[in-house]
């Protein structure tokens, strides 16, 4: 069931979107070369909680930290180690906070230092996607012109589209109806109806849509260890317009 969120509410949202995208904005400053997974594990939960907000995939089906930190050909759902990024890395950044009980989600692929020109060209196509998905998620819409928009775009620059998972609504819980596919399945289709939170977040691959999950149940990478982006924006519907809660470059 898609539950829509009232006046109120939004603003609740709103402001747990904004603290998310605050944080973003502290990272960018802390996040570079020598700098360790766990370290901005870290710093994005003190940042965070200083603000009163509370990371909300630590404990999710028993996640073990803050954030998700994915790097090079691992798709989402990195967990947070030692390692340090090195020049040449691209590392998505998966965020989520509970701010006075509503939830806000979004991720950043991060380039550090200089990276190959496969890598830069992943990032704008993959941000692309995640803007024309934006653009298609507008009242009177079906959850079908998002997934559209991103797989067209995608595919059109030869890469390969993720389809083990997907966007999804969110605000009142971190994973809620409708799913938002990346690809364009044979699956439900709703109309999209202002006052619905939602997280669109494309993840494309250099190589096939292919993924691997490994053993520690968690690490979803590619299956031919090609690289992978990841961008993801928590928007809301409203009557004459789409706005972005997570914004923040
Ligand atoms: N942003 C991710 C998503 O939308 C959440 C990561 S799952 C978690 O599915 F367990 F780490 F929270
Ligand atoms: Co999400």
């Amino acid at each position: 069931m898609i539950q829509l969120k009232n006046g109120r509410e939004i603003e609740s949202i709103r402001a747990s979107c904004r603290l998310l995208a605050e944080t973003f904005k502290a990272l960018d400053g802390f996040i570079g070369i020598g700098v360790t997974l766990q370290e901005i594990d870290r710093f994005a939960k003190g940042y965070m909680e200083e603000r009163g907000g509370v990371p909300a995939f630590l404990g999710y089906q028993e996640y073990p930290a803050s954030i998700c930190a994915s790097i090079n050909h691992i798709v989402i759902h990195g967990i947070p180690d030692g390692r340090a990024l090195r020049e040449g890395d691209i590392l998505s950044v998966d965020m989520g906070i509970i701010l006075d009980g509503f939830y806000s989600d979004a991720a950043y692929t991060y380039a550090i230092g200089g990276v190959s020109e496969e890598a830069r060209r992943l990032l704008d196509v993959t941000r692309e996607c995640l803007d024309l998905g934006i653009r298609a998620a507008r009242t009177g819409n079906r959850v079908r012109d998002i997934s559209m928009a991103i797989y067209d775009h995608a595919t059109e620059h030869g890469y390969g589209v993720v389809h083990q998972f997907c966007g999804h609504g969110t605000g009142f819980a971190l994973h809620e109806d409708p799913q938002i596919p990346n690809y364009v399945g044979r699956g439900p289709n709703p109309r999209l109806k202002s006052g619905m939170v939602l997280a669109i977040e494309p993840m494309i691959n250099t190589g096939t849509g292919d993924v691997v999950i490994l053993d520690d149940g968690w690490t979803v990478e590619t299956a031919d260890h090609g690289l992978s982006a990841h961008f993801e924006h928590t928007i809301v519907l409203h009557d004459d317009r789409t706005e972005i809660l997570t914004a923040f470059d």
